[in-house]
């Protein structure tokens, strides 16, 4: 891992923002808007390249003058500390972590490395660079409304609802957002996170509930659907997700938390259901043929019943609203999968990982 990257040295007084996991679903989407909304700006994508980061998310602005990319684990300090002298960044948007809930009850340690311990490691360089006297705007933290737990029929989390993570994966977060608000408090870290709904959109690793229903639905395969399909989750388009976290990073006010959701609750089987009538349509299928596909298996163990975002303060104080109705985006998120079969076969058979080497290898 290291330094990938031919450009020229940095032209001083720039901002230059290191975006962490830029290479993963929402991050690749930050990425693609900073670049493009911001060519004053040095965006520095700094990614380990797991299973779930590709760089072909990012082939449209790999070229741009703005863009780096550096091959680095966000656990690795004495890395972490050399991107902060090269680079001198002016803030963090900080996304990596393992994201995938199920994988955190198989690999619990996996998500405490990264999702704590790298977290801390930012922190730690953030903290240090800092309190070296240099210009310090933001570390802007990327979390979840996993953190808050489980809701009952009704209700909705908001900024002040008490943390109660209930899997692996919402307790690394959890942890990782009490460092990040520790270091504000104490050391005057310059700090804003924001917890999100789920995401959907193009770019997102076909292990996800929505791009995995299309996949296997396109290949006439099961649709399993955890228990009874009751479960209710908020969903967000992707895109809608980072115009947000622009918004953030820019007009935040430090020291806040702002939760971002869609207004958008769906139960799983309801959404499925949906998910297979638009597959009917695109695919010239029998109306009912896709949901003949769903199959009802074993829950995932400790599944939290219904997540649900208050997301009134960044409405209010910044005006940011969701830009498009589910049903459309998740038609165009069907669209996106069904065209896009050198991205799918790509990141099912591990094709990234040549697609890095063979564009950045040897740089
Ligand atoms: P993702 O799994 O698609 O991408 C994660 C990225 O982080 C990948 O590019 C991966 O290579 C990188 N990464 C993982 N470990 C790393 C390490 N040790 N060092 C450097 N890079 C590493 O995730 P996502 O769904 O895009 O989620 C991004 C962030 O947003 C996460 O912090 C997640 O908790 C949060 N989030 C996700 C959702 C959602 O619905 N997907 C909702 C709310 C919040
Ligand atoms: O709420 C935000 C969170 O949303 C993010 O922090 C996580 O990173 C992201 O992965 C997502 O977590 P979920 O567990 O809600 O997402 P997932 O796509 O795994 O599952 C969505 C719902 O669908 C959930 O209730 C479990 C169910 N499900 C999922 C899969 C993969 C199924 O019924 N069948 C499946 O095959």
């Amino acid at each position: 891992m290291g330094t990938v990257n031919n450009r020229s040295p940095l032209p001083s007084g720039r901002q230059v923002i290191l975006i962490t996991g830029g290479a993963g679903f929402i991050g690749s989407h930050v990425v693609r808007r900073l670049v493009n909304g911001y060519p004053d700006y040095i965006i520095v994508n700094v990614d380990k390249l797991t299973y779930a980061g590709n760089l072909m998310n990012l082939a449209d602005v790999e070229a741009a003058e703005n863009y780096r990319f550096e091959h680095v684990d966000i656990c690795d300090s004495a890395a972490i500390e050399r991107l902060f002298y090269t680079y001198q960044p002016t803030g963090i948007i900080h996304l990596a972590a393992e994201s995938h809930v199920d994988r955190s009850i198989l690999e619990p340690l996996t998500f405490v490395q990264t999702n704590v311990m790298g977290t801390a490691v930012l922190l730690n360089a953030a903290r240090a660079w800092q309190q070296a006297g240099n210009t310090f705007q933001r570390f802007y933290h990327i979390s979840t409304d996993e953190v808050y737990g489980s809701l009952g029929d009704t209700g909705f989390f908001t900024e002040s609802t008490p943390y109660d993570p209930r899997s692996p994966y919402s307790a690394s977060k959890a942890s990782s957002d009490h460092l990040v608000r520790a270091y504000g408090h104490t050391f005057g870290l310059p700090v804003v996170i924001s917890n999100c709904s789920n995401n959907y959109g193009p770019y997102q690793f076909p292990e996800k509930l929505i791009p995995l229903m299309i996949l296997n639905a396109r290949d006439g395969k099961a649709l399993p659907v955890y228990g009874a399909g009751a479960n209710v989750r908020d969903w967000l388009w992707v895109v809608d997700h980072a115009s947000a976290i622009d918004l953030i990073y820019h007009q935040g006010r430090t020291h806040e938390t702002y939760n971002i959701g869609g207004r958008n609750e769906w139960k799983n089987i309801d959404l499925v259901r949906l998910l297979c009538k638009l597959m009917d349509d695109k695919l010239g299928r029998q109306p009912g043929e896709t949901a003949k596909l769903i199959t009802y298996v074993t829950d995932r163990p400790g599944h939290d019943l219904r997540y649900a975002i208050d997301c009134d303060k960044l409405t209010q104080e910044l005006g940011w609203q969701p830009s498009i109705q589910f049903e459309e985006g998740l038609s165009r998120t069907i669209d996106w999968y069904l065209d896009q079969t050198e991205w799918v076969n790509g990141v099912r058979s591990g094709a990234y990982l040549a697609y890095y080497e063979q564009q950045y290898a040897g740089r």
